[in-house]
């Protein structure tokens, strides 16, 4: 069974109009119909980064030896990163697949650092808002370990004092989002870095969706709270190249505090036949054009590029916040910093609004705690936002006169 390859090998032109046609059934990203997974700010960058990973297609960031030039630019992207991100004078990081590998190697350096600082700690726990990504649940389910995901608070971010609560002899570690996925709210960095320091606990910041243009969005004016590594007590800083990094999939990075802290992500062994195997990263080959595309495409958009992008982003959050909270009966989900949120209306059930805005063409993530719609804006979203707004609005008029299909599951993907 399965499926035979053809005997002898197609013309591209014929297999590139297949996949072209192929793509006709896909979401219309690049006129913002997509709520989620994908991250465009223009053709022009996207000729970039496809020709700096093009060029790299076939060198593997294994084998830094052998290809000097993916070595170099995967420090200065990660150098780069340090700096967006505050780190101090030693601070040291990886470069990674995405936001789960970086979160994956973040909880598996905690989990051998309490080896040596939480000695007592039987089974590593990590002690999150319920608020978090399901990556640390992921990481803690491959790590042996366990995640405490402890209610929110009424602003919907993570409740400090009971997050200090549920510390026992086993945590070994603190978890923050800078934002959160479902609500783009950032949560207490400060107040968690001084219960972290407190309890001499590793406190890991997953600022996979912010961490790179957040910065950007404080130089465009709007007010973003401390989330990296100005705040004492952070250990380490998970920060997205291929969101809003904007750069090539697979990308991202993870910044420990210390050289020595990074040094607890490594694997180490020689017990077979060709000697010494050590790395940072889960994965053991790494494709050298993602390395090359992330230098690539943040050297051509600069601090002004990114500050475009974050602009729109912004200005367009603005639209569709404004605009879905004049309907009557909605409301925007607590005060979200940055270009992400949610918006619910407790008169109609969600996800059967998410429905008949899938009915209109527009991907919608239902939300369940709020239940709500999620968006997440992005440059693409700006000139869309009145047609989006007003989809929402027909969406719930439809659902109020029982028209809507059926619900549509809450599901991430
Ligand atoms: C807050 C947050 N953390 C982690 C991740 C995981 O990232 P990835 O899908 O790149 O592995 C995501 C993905 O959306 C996220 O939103």
């Amino acid at each position: 069974m399965g499926m035979q390859l053809p005997e002898t090998g197609q013309r591209w032109e014929q297999l590139r109009a297949e996949m072209a046609a192929m793509r006709g059934h896909d979401l219309d990203w690049k006129h913002g119909r997509h709520g989620a997974y994908v991250w465009y700010a223009g053709d022009e960058l996207e000729d970039v980064l496809r020709e700096a990973f093009g060029m790299f297609l076939v060198e593997n960031g294994l084998g830094l030896r052998a290809f000097p030039s993916i070595g170099r630019m995967e420090e200065e992207t990660l150098a780069t990163v340090q700096w967006l991100l505050s780190a101090p004078e030693g601070a040291a990081g990886i470069f990674t697949s995405g936001g789960t590998e970086s979160i994956f190697l973040a909880i598996h350096a905690a989990r051998e650092w309490g080896k040596v600082h939480r000695p007592g700690a039987a089974r590593p726990t990590i002690v999150a808002a319920h608020s978090a990504h399901p990556a640390v649940s992921k990481a803690a389910h491959y790590l042996g370990m366990e995640v405490v995901r402890v209610p929110v608070g009424a602003d919907y971010r993570a409740d400090v004092a009971a997050m200090e609560t549920a510390i026992t002899a086993d945590t070994v570690a603190l978890y923050a989002s800078a934002p959160t996925y479902s609500l783009g709210l950032v949560d207490p960095v400060p107040a968690l870095g001084e219960v972290a320091a407190r309890h001499g606990l590793w406190l890991h910041v997953d600022a996979c969706v912010g961490g790179i243009l957040a910065p950007f969005v404080r130089q465009v004016g709007h007010a973003v709270p401390p989330f990296d590594f100005s705040v004492a007590g952070v250990s380490s800083v998970s920060a997205d190249l291929h969101k809003s990094g904007y750069t090539a999939k697979p990308a991202s990075t993870v910044t420990f505090r210390t050289a020595e802290l990074r040094e607890f992500a490594r694997y180490s062994m020689d017990d077979w036949p060709s000697g010494l195997y050590s790395s940072y990263t889960f994965t053991g080959s790494r494709p050298g054009g993602a390395i090359a595309a992330a230098w690539a495409g943040m050297h051509f958009l600069g601090q002004s590029g990114y500050r475009e992008i974050a602009a729109a982003s912004m200005r367009a959050k603005a639209a569709i916040a404004a605009g879905v909270a004049a309907i009557p009966g909605v409301i925007v989900h607590g005060t979200p910093e940055l270009w992400a949120f949610s918006f619910g209306s407790p008169e109609v059930k969600m996800g059967r609004v998410a429905a008949a805005m899938a009915k209109r063409g527009w991907m919608c993530g239902p939300t369940t705690s709020p239940p709500g719609i999620h968006v997440m804006c992005t440059p693409v979203h700006e000139p869309v936002a009145g047609e989006y707004v007003a989809a929402v609005a027909e969406s719930i008029d439809e659902v109020k006169a029982g028209a809507a299909p059926e619900a549509q599951r809450a599901a991430y993907n």
